[in-house]
């Protein structure tokens, strides 16, 4: 059969982080000692209360379908506990829940993108949001996060996005940042709101680490009135709860909005399972001391992981704000060794030595602004981290003198044209 694919499917690109952690696994089960800092999950268990709940909920029979938008009590619980945290005035009616944050972003480009609407992203960006903008027919225009700005968005470039676009549709914002780890500031948001009040542009705000701010605090634009109705919302239980593989997550909008959302989750997945909402519903009120205790592990991760990597000769690096990614800079390595970031990253990985490895993501995986920086996650203990970044020293001092490694390094490259240095 000869499969006629939509331009859509036949063009999609995906996340490189699932890719890499295949290569990884493979090599792992060849023999290889792999340290995988390349996926952004967490190394802790499920908290203990949402794994009993979810197990009382399955002997109980919670097992069959639910209500599209979730579970009432699931609904007014978020609602209450985003209004404790956040300081909002939420009800059960502007929650849906999702299998995980990520769908919420498919369903937004689906409620409001018609082709050729313009959307705002500034990039590096998480990977998925330019494949919903163009299942819709719209148009992504990237605007680059800068690093003398500490990776914040730049109002300017909104101001010229509206300005520059006949339909500009809407803008995608991530706080925390992956992979930059920069935060919005009130001052930001305020900016924002200066700009786009009288215009019809709608806010996707991506937050799946709002519990992981390490400097200030967590701002949403459901906090600012003049936000606040133009704005989608999108959390997950994946990293606050360590619990990415229950696929819970929930979007907050005005109700007219989540009752549309209603009928995509409808059309699509039916339902998220019951009994994992239980068990969500048990993290939040219950495994909040569980998850604080965590989200300090994380922020000793992540100081452990700059500490180690600004030892390092020629590397960049600054304590992110946010999330529990580090990405430094090694523009400088990239270019003498005339490689991009991912293709260093990838020799990390597969090539610079036969029995370890490093897997790590290249910046450029987020969008050409984050050529030659490198995107580590914390997802592993502080042994191991160390261990990291000591083989990522060794293997770049050792593939610049003459010996084994740089003849590794030169074959690599050979081998591997996509990965060149752009001239
Ligand atoms: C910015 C961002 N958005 C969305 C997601 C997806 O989260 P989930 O696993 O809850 O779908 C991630 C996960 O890495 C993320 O980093």
């Amino acid at each position: 059969m000869n499969w006629a694919f939509s331009a859509f499917a036949a063009g999609l690109t995906s996340e490189t982080a699932f890719d890499v952690l295949a290569v990884a696994r493979r090599l792992r089960a060849a023999g290889k000692e792999v340290i995988e800092l390349q996926i952004g999950d967490s190394p802790f268990p499920t908290p203990p209360h949402a794994l009993a709940a979810a197990h009382a909920a399955l002997d109980a029979g919670h097992t069959r379908y639910a209500p599209s938008l979730g579970l009432p009590e699931f609904r007014a619980a978020i609602a209450q506990t985003l209004n404790r945290e956040f300081a909002l005035d939420l009800t059960a009616d502007h929650i849906a829940v999702g299998a995980g944050a990520k769908i919420f972003q498919t369903f937004f480009c689906e409620a409001f993108l018609e082709p050729g609407d313009a959307v705002l992203v500034f990039e590096p960006a998480f990977p998925t949001y330019l494949p919903n903008i163009l299942r819709r027919g719209a148009i992504p225009v990237l605007a680059p996060l800068r690093p003398e700005r500490h990776f914040r968005p730049d109002p300017d470039d909104l101001a010229r996005f509206l300005r520059q676009h006949s339909r500009p549709k809407a803008v995608f914002l991530n706080s925390p940042h992956n992979p930059t780890g920069s935060i919005l500031l009130l001052d930001d948001l305020r900016a924002f709101a200066d700009l786009l009040r009288g215009t019809p542009v709608l806010l996707f705000s991506d937050e799946p680490y709002c519990h992981m701010v390490w400097e200030g605090k967590h701002h949403t634009p459901l906090s600012l009135p003049e936000l606040r109705e133009r704005t989608v919302a999108a959390y997950t239980f994946s990293k606050s709860y360590s619990m990415s593989g229950w696929r819970c997550g929930f979007a907050v909008a005005p109700p007219p909005v989540i009752q549309v959302f209603g009928k995509l989750l409808n059309t699509s997945l039916s339902c998220v399972p019951p009994f994992v909402q239980k068990a969500a519903q048990a993290a939040l009120e219950l495994d909040e001391p569980t998850r604080n205790e965590q989200m300090n592990q994380f922020r000793a991760k992540v100081n452990l992981l700059v500490t180690e990597l600004s030892r390092l000769e020629g590397v960049r690096v600054r304590r992110p704000a946010g999330t529990f990614y580090v990405f430094p800079d090694l523009r400088l390595w990239c270019q003498r060794f005339g490689l991009t970031s991912h293709g260093l990253a990838m020799f990390l990985l597969e090539a610079a030595d036969e029995r370890r490895g490093v897997a790590c993501l290249g910046g450029e995986c987020f969008g050409p602004s984050g050529l030659g920086f490198l995107r580590l996650s914390c997802a592993e203990s502080d042994e191991r981290l160390v261990e990291a970044v000591h083989f990522i020293g060794q293997t770049l001092t050792a593939a610049c003198s003459s010996g084994p490694q740089a003849e590794r390094l030169t074959r690599w490259r050979q081998q591997h044209p996509q990965f060149h240095w752009p001239r």
